[in-house]
């Protein structure tokens, strides 16, 4: 099986008051191109510090990712967000969505960044698709958490990424709209190929994938293939 992510002792340590913190302790791992993997553990535990280093924003203190044949370590802030552009998705935990441009402008932004074509219609097609289509032209400001929760998720979805990281992508929601983002996820998965790196603790949707790592105090405490007998 190809990897799309390979991990390798890699640390992450923050300096703070002149003590060092160790975030993450030398964390291996690769992912199959293709599979679905959870990350569960306890806050602050470092799972939205992996996620961060995995998708290359920002940068471990020691050790190497790969992220689709490319080793990010020696690369340029400019270089690791051209790979970004290039492969990957991220659902931020706190949405991080533009606060000067409307929803339909935050799911057209990857696109604009891709020089994709009709990318209006298709952001369209997006928003509708995580039930927003008539709230485009609000501003993230307008729209409650679980909304723009949403329209983080399409702006992920919008240039059909290699490889999907979400970050609690079902922290807000309610049951049914859970479920309909988690089936958006899973459906990307399927047709699209994209890999799956989801953050939660929620034990249903950890259920659902191919693969459980569980993290505690900065380390990988298990790894999991639950539904691979
Ligand atoms: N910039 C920073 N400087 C110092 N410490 C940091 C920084 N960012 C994160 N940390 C610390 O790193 C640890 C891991 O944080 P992280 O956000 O990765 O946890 P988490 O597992 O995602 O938790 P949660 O479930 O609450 O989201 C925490 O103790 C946090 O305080
Ligand atoms: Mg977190």
């Amino acid at each position: 099986m190809e990897s799309i992510l390979n991990i390798r002792n890699v640390s992450k340590i923050y300096q703070s008051a002149g003590r060092e913190l160790t975030v993450l302790n030398n964390i291996n791992f690769s992912i199959d191109t293709g599979s679905t993997v959870a990350i569960t553990g306890p806050s602050g535990s470092g799972k939205t510090t992996l996620l961060g280093l995995c998708a290359g924003l920002d940068r471990a203190s020691s050790g190497s990712v790969e992220l689709s044949g490319v080793v990010l370590d020696k690369l340029t802030e400019d270089e690791r967000a051209a790979v970004r552009n290039q492969y990957v998705g991220f659902i931020f935990q706190n949405f991080q969505l533009l606060p000067t441009l409307t929803a339909l402008e935050n799911v057209m932004v990857p696109l604009e960044l891709r020089g994709a074509k009709n990318i209006k219609s298709h952001a369209l097609e997006l928003l509708d698709k995580v039930g927003l289509a008539d709230r485009g032209h609000h501003y993230p400001v307008q729209l409650s958490g679980g909304e723009q929760q949403r329209v983080s998720l399409a702006r992920a979805f919008s240039n059909r990424p290699a490889l999907l990281f979400a970050d609690e992508p079902t922290g807000n929601l309610d049951a049914e709209t859970s479920e309909k983002i988690i089936k958006l996820l899973f459906d990307l998965n399927k047709d699209a190929g994209t890999t799956l790196v989801i953050v939660t603790h929620d034990p249903d949707l950890a259920a659902r994938t191919n693969r459980v790592i569980k993290m505690k105090g900065g380390l990988i405490i298990a790894d999991e293939n639950p539904n691979y007998v």
